[in-house]
């Protein structure tokens, strides 16, 4: 981590230092799998006076997801979670910038390539029941991505289905029945199973526990990590909170207004957050209730247009460490170290003065700096 992470910050050395030695934030090299470079898109709309009123959904953004991490999206509804997420997979076209899938320009591939790319990148989506046709039964929702890119012949389709309910959790004597016939949870799973049926490489979930008890979420949660785990899968989460997750994800990048405002190792981000809305979304979690109050006072208003977003940092109108220079300059996402960005002018002295009072230090991150000191002892104590 350098120095300028928690510069001027006033954390204790032996803090910082344990952060350094402890894997919050662990290094990382290689291509990306998927990158999003000055991505940007804006939905045209019949304003006033016959000027067009423009949604920046997504300004500007870029952002690198790295082979086999869960890479989670979080921010407020609005805040371009989803846009960024289908821009990624090409799912819809940028207003300007490009995106990279291991380094090759997805814009300039020809039809075949384009169209095997998208099999290798599939989407779980928020309502199942909204997104699985109800006419047709499961064998055919979950066989039809089999029989459109041609995975396996005919004969062995059905054979194909069943593993992949039974990888899923669901009985495979079940996929004469349709959609209707399941509960939420095993309809998200035969979703899955249908993304799983393209053999892709990523997986993007979009808020794919968020309509789910909150009792099956954990059981899909689960299913998930057992599923990146065992095919070697990417993961994008889409999520409106951060408390979801926090424990499937490796890094989390939280947007505001179509921006990316901070990117991080995740134990990073929820133990020493940087950016003041990412300290206020971490204060509203249910996690951290006794935050909640404190929570108030850092997320002043609601959100703003993203018709007319304000100008310079567009979090000015509710951030409680706003001064003059925010209204005008837009702050750069800049290197905060071991890979971790963050969007706001005054980072350095915001973390210093309020992160540590904001969230005090994890049990874990207590122990880790009890096992660093007690390692320093020794190594002075070593003739
Ligand atoms: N097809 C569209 N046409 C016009 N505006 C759109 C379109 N899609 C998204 N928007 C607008 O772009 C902004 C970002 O939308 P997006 O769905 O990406 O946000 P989100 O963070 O995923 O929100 P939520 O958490 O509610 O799903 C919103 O203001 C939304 O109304
Ligand atoms: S740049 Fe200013 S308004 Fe924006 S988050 Fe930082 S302190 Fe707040
Ligand atoms: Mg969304």
């Amino acid at each position: 981590m350098e120095e300028g992470a928690f510069g001027g910050s006033g954390q204790s050395p032996a803090l910082l230092a344990a952060l350094r030695g402890s894997g919050v934030t662990p290094a990382w090299s290689g291509p990306p799998i998927l990158e999003g470079i000055g991505l940007s898109r804006h939905f045209g709309g019949g304003g006033l006076f016959g000027r067009p009123a423009v949604v920046r959904a997504v300004d500007d953004v870029s952002l690198a997801v790295r082979p086999g991490e869960t890479l989670a999206l979080v921010g407020e509804s609005g805040s371009g979670k989803s846009t960024l997420g289908r821009l990624l997979l090409r799912l819809i076209e940028p207003s300007a910038g490009d995106v990279l899938f291991e380094g090759r320009n997805i814009g300039l591939l020809r039809p075949a390539e384009l169209a095997r790319l998208r099999r290798e990148m599939q989407v779980v989506f928020q309502d199942p029941l909204a997104s699985l046709n109800p006419r047709m039964s499961v064998e055919r929702i979950v066989g039809e991505p089999i029989w459109l890119h041609r995975l396996a012949p005919a004969s062995e389709r059905r054979g194909r289905v069943a593993e992949l309910l039974r990888t899923v959790g669901l009985p495979p004597e079940q996929m004469g029945r349709r959609p209707h016939e399941f509960s939420g949870g095993q309809r998200q799973r035969i979703g899955i199973a249908r993304a799983l049926a393209c053999e892709p490489r990523l997986i993007l979930g979009d808020e794919p526990v968020s309509a789910l008890d909150v009792s099956v979420q954990a059981q899909i949660v689960n299913l998930l990590e057992e599923l990146k785990e065992r095919l070697g899968l990417t993961l994008l989460i889409v999520a409106h909170g951060l408390a979801v997750v926090r424990h499937m994800s490796d890094r989390v990048a939280v947007m505001y207004l179509g921006r990316i405002v901070e990117v991080a190792a995740t134990d990073a981000l929820y133990e020493t957050p940087l950016h003041p809305y990412t300290q206020a979304l971490l204060a509203a979690t249910p996690a951290s209730s006794p935050h909640a109050r404190r929570a108030r006072t850092l997320l002043q208003g609601d959100m703003p247009s993203p018709v007319r977003p304000p100008p310079g940092c567009h979090f000015h109108t509710r951030c409680v460490h706003a001064r003059p220079p925010c209204r005008e300059r837009a702050p750069a996402l800049e290197a905060a170290g071991d890979g971790r960005r963050v969007a706001c002018h005054f980072w350095r002295e915001i973390a210093g003065a309020g992160a540590a009072a904001v969230l005090p230090p994890s049990d874990a991150l207590v122990r880790r700096l009890a096992l660093f000191e007690a390692a320093q002892r020794a190594r002075r104590a070593a003739p």
